[in-house]
């Protein structure tokens, strides 16, 4: 609104999150000041600062739509890659008949369809898990590990990115959920185990990046455990293997774990590869320089149910999610 819009910067938070932006009506005067980037007004002030596509729908007298100025502007910006839907012929506001009526909406939505080429994920239902999980000790205390997250988000971005409809569950991260994500939040192992079997016969790939605490203490106390009183040792016992159960559910989908390790890498990524019945490992040596826990990068081995290796370079998890993604979509099409 108004409002909002004098309120601050909300020309410039209004284009952070957005897919595409549609002017419709686009008038001749619009499309002049967009193109030579004129930025007077709520509007063109956002249009500028857009990072995402643009779509206009121009509607102007027929022969403002024939001016060679107006022609020009337009050339100008679908060389620089602004859509365009063609105005139609008819009846004008202006009395006269030719070309110039704004598009119907569903041509308008059509050609926004057409923006977004389909993903190769494009209908499929993705799973993730992401980030640590937490083992409570006390009321105050508990058992993790150094897992942001980062990983797990980045591969949930990638998938939505590339037409997949994403569940991200993830334990306690300082990270926000990427755009067009469904998030569940967790924080035990045991939390994680319930919220993923719930969903597994809805999802088609499941990708388990989560760094899921492999013990818990047998006994947690609800009230802070007192330091006169505290244990000498902690008795603990196994979580679920959340990737194993997974595993034995009936059906058929595409399981991709993860295995973070210190030694002997590729014979314990191997041995973890067919244990577990997966369709693809992700191996990281968390001991190598650029990879690991809370890093930018990552270092990775992908290891493929028939024994297949690619090694990457150290690469922004972004990138390794989306070699991860292309190796998704290669095993899914066998
Ligand atoms: N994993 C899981 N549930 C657990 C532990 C691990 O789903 N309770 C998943 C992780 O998300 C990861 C994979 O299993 O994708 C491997 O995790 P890791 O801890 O390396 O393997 P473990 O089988 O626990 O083997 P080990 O601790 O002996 O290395």
């Amino acid at each position: 609104s108004e409002e909002e819009y004098r309120e601050g910067i909300g020309h410039i938070d209004v284009t952070e999150q957005l897919d595409l932006a549609i002017v419709a009506p686009a008038t001749a005067n619009v499309i002049g000041k967009v193109a030579s980037g004129i930025a007077d007004d709520a509007l063109t002030t956002a249009l500028l600062a857009v990072a995402c596509p643009l779509l206009m729908a121009p509607a102007m007298n027929d022969r403002m739509y024939g001016n060679p100025l107006v022609r020009k502007n337009i050339a100008f910006l679908k060389e620089q890659g602004v859509h365009f839907v063609e105005p139609e012929t008819g009846r004008l506001a202006c009395g006269t008949v030719g070309q110039g009526r704004l598009a119907e909406v569903d041509r308008i939505l059509e050609e926004a369809a057409k923006v977004f080429p389909a993903g190769d994920l494009a209908g499929i239902s993705v799973l993730v898990t992401a980030g640590p999980t937490r083992e409570a000790i006390d009321a105050v205390r508990f058992m993790s590990n150094p897992s942001t997250g980062k990983m797990g988000y980045a591969l949930a971005a990638a998938a939505k990115q590339r037409g997949a409809s994403v569940v991200l569950i993830s334990g306690p991260t300082e990270i926000a959920p990427p755009h067009g994500v469904s998030i569940i939040y967790v924080k035990s192992a045991a939390d994680m185990y319930r919220e993923v079997m719930a969903r597994v016969p809805a999802s088609e790939v499941l990708i388990m990046a989560a760094a899921v605490s492999d013990f818990r203490p047998r006994v947690s106390s609800s009230r802070k455990i007192k330091k006169q009183e505290a244990p000498v040792s902690l008795d603990l016992e196994q979580t679920e293997d959340i990737l194993s159960a997974v595993a034995r559910v009936p059906g058929k989908r595409l399981l991709v774990g993860f295995a973070a390790e210190t030694d002997n890498l590729l014979a314990n990524a191997m041995q973890k590869l067919k244990s577990k019945k997966l369709d693809l490992i992700v191996a990281n040596d968390i001991l190598q320089k650029g990879a690991g826990f809370g890093e930018e990068t990552n270092a990775v081995t992908m290891i493929d149910r028939a024994g297949n290796k690619i090694e990457l370079p150290t690469l922004p998890k972004t990138e390794i999610a989306g070699r991860i993604l292309d190796k998704v979509v290669e095993l899914k099409a066998i």
